[in-house]
């Protein structure tokens, strides 16, 4: 292990379901990937319960293995090794100084001390709370750093309630923090398929000339459930499907459908063209809306009694531009359905002058699915196998699972979080590692 520095990261809000469920399970399989950086990394848990080191470990132990990996106890054992617990609240100077020290103590590193020390704070937190703790981590936990060194922050949505709450929350971490220090993750954006989507748009003859009004009948961007609040009824009775669902993950997934070729593949730059597409659609019309609330909704305690927040909405969006004016872009999202599924359904339109009368048997259909089983499928029409001239509908299709046997397929909240670190501490001194550079390579 080179003696480069020190990366701390530290998850706010430990104990809370996110962290649980999400954030720790994938450092874990970081950790496991050997994606965590060969410096010297430790793992800090900071929440308002009272409780020790081994508690907390022992709350994330169960979460960590999941049927995709498969990992033996000693690696469990190993990790949990990393962690370690601070309690304090969010709003008080206290605590954060502990944290401080905390973090401190264990940077152990000779480089750290001089100021390569990398240190992550993750948000796993309700966005109320940002403000103070983002000012307690500016004030008290930040470290000099002129060897590489860094401190950042990691926030997730929801991102406000409206553009104005949205705006002040903004406005509140940019006086602490410099833009390129704030990642404001939507792990929709760390799932392979939607990863995949600029790749199938842009390095794809056949899309090019297709993926436009003249082709495309309509879009749907499809997102349901088959389980409801379960416990977080207070959390979402707050926010509702719209903000919870649509306004962030779906939102993300039209922009990479719609938008236009981004100049590189540079963050700005594709931000550039989601925030064009995002200018051209139109607002919204109230017929063009539906709302509605599953049955036992209110039943779950953390719901009060008369609650009409919607646990499903369709929203029809229209960019008013070039490429798409008149394709409605179907947005539905749901929770307490029949199925878990989240997809992108791309109909075309008919064929025109049809001799085989195809429209009756189903229009030419792209749909990507991003969960449960990844897979990509473009409905066609085909010849009935046979003596016959009947046409049938068809399908060629992509199913990860068949073809990438014994691939892993991230999740997604793995991807987003190795973003947030740089993996090679080499590079970031620019020196050049040879273990690492064709891991960096591979990122670009
Ligand atoms: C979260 C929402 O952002 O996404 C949850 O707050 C929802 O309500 C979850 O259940 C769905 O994520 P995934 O990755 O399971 O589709």
């Amino acid at each position: 292990v080179p003696e480069i520095g020190c990366l701390s990261i530290i998850v706010l809000g430990a104990s809370g379901d996110l962290a649980k469920k999400k954030t720790f399970p994938a450092l874990f399989h970081l950790y496991c990937q050997g994606f965590l950086p060969p410096i010297e990394v430790h793992i800090f848990g900071y929440a308002r319960t009272k409780i020790s080191d081994d508690e907390l470990r022992n709350r994330i132990r169960g979460y960590l293995v999941s049927e995709r990996s498969a990992s033996p106890s000693k690696d469990v054992s190993k990790f949990l090794q990393l962690i370690k617990y601070v309690s304090g609240s969010y709003d008080a100077a206290e605590g954060f100084q502990m944290l401080d020290k905390e973090i401190s103590k264990h940077e152990t590193s000779k480089n750290s001390l001089e100021g390569s020390s990398r240190r992550l704070f993750y948000l796993a937190l309700p966005p109320s709370v940002y403000p103070s703790v983002c000012r307690m981590i500016r004030r008290y936990c930040m470290k000099k750093s002129n060897l590489g060194g860094w401190t950042r922050i990691v926030v997730e949505k929801p991102f406000g309630r409206d553009l104005g709450s949205a705006e002040e929350l903004s406005s509140q971490i940019g006086e602490l923090f410099d833009e390129p220090q704030i990642y404001r993750i939507d792990h929709y954006l760390g799932k392979e398929l939607v990863q995949n989507l600029l790749v199938l748009r842009f390095a794809n003859r056949f899309f090019l000339p297709l993926w436009n009004r003249d082709n495309i009948d309509n879009v749907q961007i499809v997102f349901r459930e088959d389980f409801g609040t379960e416990g977080r009824g207070g959390y979402f009775d707050e926010y509702g499907i719209i903000r919870d669902i649509i306004q962030n993950h779906l939102l993300q997934v039209l922009c990479l459908v719609a938008m236009e070729k981004p100049v590189s593949l540079k963050p700005e730059r594709i931000r550039d063209e989601k925030v064009k597409v995002l200018q051209s659609v139109l607002p919204i019309k109230d017929e063009e809306v539906v709302l509605g609330q599953y049955e036992g909704y209110r039943d779950d305690p953390t719901v009060p009694d008369h609650s009409n927040t919607p646990t499903f909405a369709t929203v029809i969006l229209r960019i008013h531009n070039e490429r798409w004016e008149g394709v409605p872009f179907i947005l539905k999202a749901g929770k307490a359905l029949n199925s878990r599924k989240a997809e992108i359904r791309v109909q075309f339109k008919d064929v025109p002058g049809d001799i085989f009368k195809c429209k009756k048997q189903g229009r030419n259909e792209f749909v990507i699915r991003l969960q449960p089983s990844e897979a990509m499928y473009m409905k066609l029409m085909v010849k009935q196998p046979g003596l016959e001239m009947s046409t049938v509908q068809s399908e060629l299709d992509l199913s990860y699972r068949q073809r990438y046997q014994g691939v892993t397929i991230p999740e997604a909240y793995e991807r987003l979080i190795l973003d947030t670190y740089d993996p090679c501490p080499f590079l970031s001194l620019k020196y050049y590692c040879l273990q690492c550079l064709p891991l960096q390579l591979d990122k670009r």
